[in-house]
């Protein structure tokens, strides 16, 4: 760990058994030093750990490790994957014309443009229905075939801004190998009037491979002709994807300075394109550069995405608080911790150091949750009275897409209730006042009261966006990429690979002549698998 740390772990010890209420008592403007607002986003981090000074020794810290400098470093082609020898470039996705990044003589933001062009006129086309099936009828059905980020930046996104998409075009997404995904995808579409996007960045994984070549025999099967028509591809292997017979000018390319997590916004995104129409999600684009933009000039003091990766790293480091529930207070959301797992997780759950030395500190939070007010009624018990440490995350909109009497106000206020009761607690006194007005006898209400009691003292964020919109989904998004990207400087990780993924996928390799033969059992050499092997054989004949 950073050298500098030591100074914020100082500071943070004094803190540590201060009761988060406590902090509001010692500091009456304490809501102004520990939340930011701008025009269309307010963010409150002022039931978090931290007071004013160690918020400016983690700025200092900031300053003192060159964390905006590292990050303008990323955004002008620095060679940050270093596992992998390659630039991180999600930022130049979403850079306006004009600008220019010349990656080793190319001018990266020029292909961007071209990609995007081609994108805006083929959703177009789709969208207008110049563009149309075999038999020719308009398309109404986009199967979108991926997986990861090939899969869950679009899916989630189609699904949070739903509210602005056309309803005559139904947009699905089929990840999981299970063939029920599949299956139950097509069982209401018709090959006629049925568009695949095979978007895999290798067009080498097993899953989608496997799905795209079963979706091309149920299309063929189901009287389909013309696969060309109804076939596009996203991927920078543009050899595959001939081989599987998607014309050029259906082939959407990206580049390998590219992660698969930060790659929403490259022709990954096309499904949205379609479903949206391409002003929004240019929209979609310009939100998440005025974040680069944020994150790259704004001074550490106000720079969101800093601030709150740091803060992030001081719950892990200094107060032991390693699981993060993500709890959006909107149903358009209800997909954004799925996509943040992979996005947090796979970026930064990482256990050696850029320079390959194990490290001796902790990495990624555990991310987890679900919408707000369902997951009131689920494990929020375990938040307010378990005995793991959790830092709760809780994403609003001011205005609702669908007023509907006061629901939205309901939704508003309970919102703001648990972030407050998670810290407020109830005491001991509190409880027995309550209960003075109770019909229970008095050894009852004693028996009671430590079951009543919330310690309180549990520390959360909020994030409120004045409305749920393309532009600010996108600021979102890239908020936390480069949250991500503070935290993963800080710990001294790779960011940007994702070796852990690998193993598993070449021992099922390994493993599927067995499953499917019986007499291949022998040839599987760990004996952990082979119970399972024989238990599966058994119930399958
Ligand atoms: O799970 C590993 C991974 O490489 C992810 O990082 C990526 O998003 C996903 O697989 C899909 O990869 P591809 O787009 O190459 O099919």
């Amino acid at each position: 760990m950073n050298k500098h740390w030591s100074i914020i772990e100082q500071h943070a010890s004094v803190l540590r058994d201060t009761h988060l209420k406590e902090l509001f008592i010692e500091d009456a403007n304490r809501i102004d030093a520990c939340s930011r607002t701008l025009l269309f986003a307010f963010v409150d981090f002022s039931r978090q750990r931290i007071n004013r000074q160690l918020l400016s020794e983690l700025c200092t810290f900031a300053r003192e490790i060159r964390i905006q400098e590292h990050f303008n470093e990323m955004m002008n082609g620095a060679k940050v994957n270093a596992t992998e020898q390659r630039s991180v470039l999600h930022t130049a996705l979403r850079a306006p014309k004009g600008k220019s990044i010349v990656i080793d003589g190319n001018d990266v933001i020029e292909d961007v443009h071209q990609v995007l062009d081609r994108m805006k006129a083929f959703s177009d086309s789709i969208r207008s229905g110049v563009n149309r099936g075999y038999s020719g009828k308009q398309f109404t059905d986009i199967v979108n075939i991926g997986i990861g980020g090939s899969d869950l930046g679009p899916n989630m996104v189609c699904d949070a801004l739903k509210f602005y998409s056309r309803r005559d075009l139904a947009i699905h997404f089929v990840s999981n190998i299970d063939p029920t995904h599949l299956t139950e995808t097509l069982r209401t579409c018709s090959p006629e009037t049925t568009l695949f996007i095979i978007s895999s960045k290798t067009f080498t994984t097993e899953e989608t491979m496997a799905n795209a070549m079963a979706a091309k025999a149920w299309f063929f099967s189901h009287g389909g002709t013309s696969w060309e028509l109804h076939a596009c591809a996203v991927s920078a292997n543009l050899e595959k994807t001939r081989e599987f017979g998607i014309l050029p000018e259906h082939v959407f390319g990206f580049w390998d300075w590219v992660g698969g997590r930060y790659s929403v916004w490259s022709a990954i995104g096309l499904s949205i394109a379609i479903s949206l129409g391409f002003d929004h999600f240019e929209a979609f684009l310009a939100g998440a550069h005025s974040m680069d933009n944020h994150m790259s000039e704004t001074k550490e003091e106000d720079n969101i995405p800093l601030l709150l990766g740091l803060i992030d790293v001081l719950n892990s480091m200094s107060y032991d608080i390693r699981s993060q529930a993500i709890i959006p207070y909107d149903e358009y959301l209800r997909m954004f911790p799925a996509f943040l797992q992979q996005m947090i997780m796979e970026s930064n759950g990482k256990s050696i150091s850029i320079d390959g030395h194990e490290l001796a500190h902790h990495t990624s939070p555990i991310i987890w949750g679900l919408p707000g007010t369902d997951a009131q009624h689920s494990f929020f018990q375990l938040l307010h009275q378990g005995t793991e440490k959790v830092n709760t995350e809780f994403i609003v909109c001011a205005r609702s897409l669908n007023p509907v009497d006061d629901l939205h106000e309901r939704l508003l206020a309970n919102c703001a209730a648990q972030s407050a009761a998670l810290m407020h607690g109830k005491t001991t006194q509190e409880v027995a006042q309550d209960l003075s007005f109770s019909y229970l006898g008095n050894e009852d209400k004693k028996a009671l009261i430590p079951h009543k009691v919330f310690s309180g003292d549990r520390p959360s964020t909020t994030i409120m966006l004045k409305e749920l919109t393309p532009f600010t989904l996108g600021w979102l998004i890239a908020l936390y990429e480069h949250r991500t990207f503070v935290q993963g400087y800080v710990w001294d990780i790779c960011s940007y690979d994702q070796w852990g993924v690998e193993l598993g996928k070449v021992l099922a390799k390994k493993i599927l002549p067995a499953v499917k033969d019986p007499s291949e059992i022998n040839n599987v050499d760990d004996s952990s698998i082979g119970q399972f092997l024989i238990s599966m054989h058994k119930f399958r004949s």
